[in-house]
């Protein structure tokens, strides 16, 4: 089965999805990690994604439906948490033809609700591993030793597209492309709000009573 975890940037998706991924065995498939392994790569996709990616618009639909499609197609596992995707309509009716394709149903749509004023805490503060990808907040949970990832050693840095100008885009982006799953996947009565505030692990313990 695969459940959906959307929310706007900041809610706390990521954080979530390795806990998912963790403790109840669930693969986690997030769009934003493919996008940023392909540029570290090198590879095509990482050439084209980045500069919309630095800028906080969405990669066009073309690419990253096509991605989503080559990922699922080959999952027999259990649970799949997909982080990041759909992320407009268009996606999300694109999604409901690949799981009729692969046999596949839509459990839970998690939507992860915080307010504005901590979404922009959370983003100005978070720095995360170049080598390993671990997820750090400079105040709420710094490195031992500054810029230094505790679990690789490699180098902890801002995300570029945490910086003010391209938060502020992915907001709007959320507000005007995203938001509107809301709605969709209401109508389908598969929608859990769930409150994003309060410590990982409380909001862990609200989205593992969803599923
Ligand atoms: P993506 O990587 O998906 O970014 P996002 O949706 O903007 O989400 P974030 O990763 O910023 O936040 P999150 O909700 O995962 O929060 P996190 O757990 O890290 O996408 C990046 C880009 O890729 C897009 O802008 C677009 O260009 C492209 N893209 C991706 N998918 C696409 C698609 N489907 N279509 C087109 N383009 C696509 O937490 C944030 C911070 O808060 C961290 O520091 C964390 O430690 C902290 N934190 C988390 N939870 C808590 C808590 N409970 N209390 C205190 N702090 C917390």
């Amino acid at each position: 089965m695969i459940h959906l975890l959307f929310g706007p940037p900041g809610a706390g998706k990521g954080t979530q999805s390795d806990l998912l991924k963790v403790r109840l065995g669930a693969v986690h498939l997030s769009t934003g990690d493919l996008f940023r392994a392909a540029i570290k790569g090198g590879t095509a996709l990482g050439k084209e994604a980045k500069s919309y990616m630095d800028a906080g618009k969405l990669v066009p639909d073309s690419v990253t439906i096509g991605l989503v499609r080559e990922k699922l197609q080959g999952n027999t596992v259990q649970m799949v948490i997909l982080d990041g995707f759909p992320r407009n309509v268009s996606q999300a009716e694109a999604l409901d033809q690949m799981l009729i394709e692969i046999g596949v149903s839509l459990g839970k749509a998690v939507f992860l609700d915080v307010p504005k004023n901590v979404l922009l805490e959370r983003l100005s503060g978070r720095r995360v591993c170049a080598g390993c990808g671990a997820v750090y907040h400079a105040k709420a949970s710094p490195p031992k030793v500054p810029n230094v990832c505790d679990k690789c050693g490699g180098k902890v840095d801002q995300r570029i597209d945490d910086r003010e100008e391209a938060v502020a885009t992915r907001l709007e982006v959320y507000e005007s492309s995203t938001s509107p799953l809301r709605d969709f996947y209401l109508k389908r009565e598969v929608l859990e709000r769930v409150d994003g505030l309060g410590t990982s692990e409380e909001v862990f313990r609200r989205i593992e009573k969803v599923f």
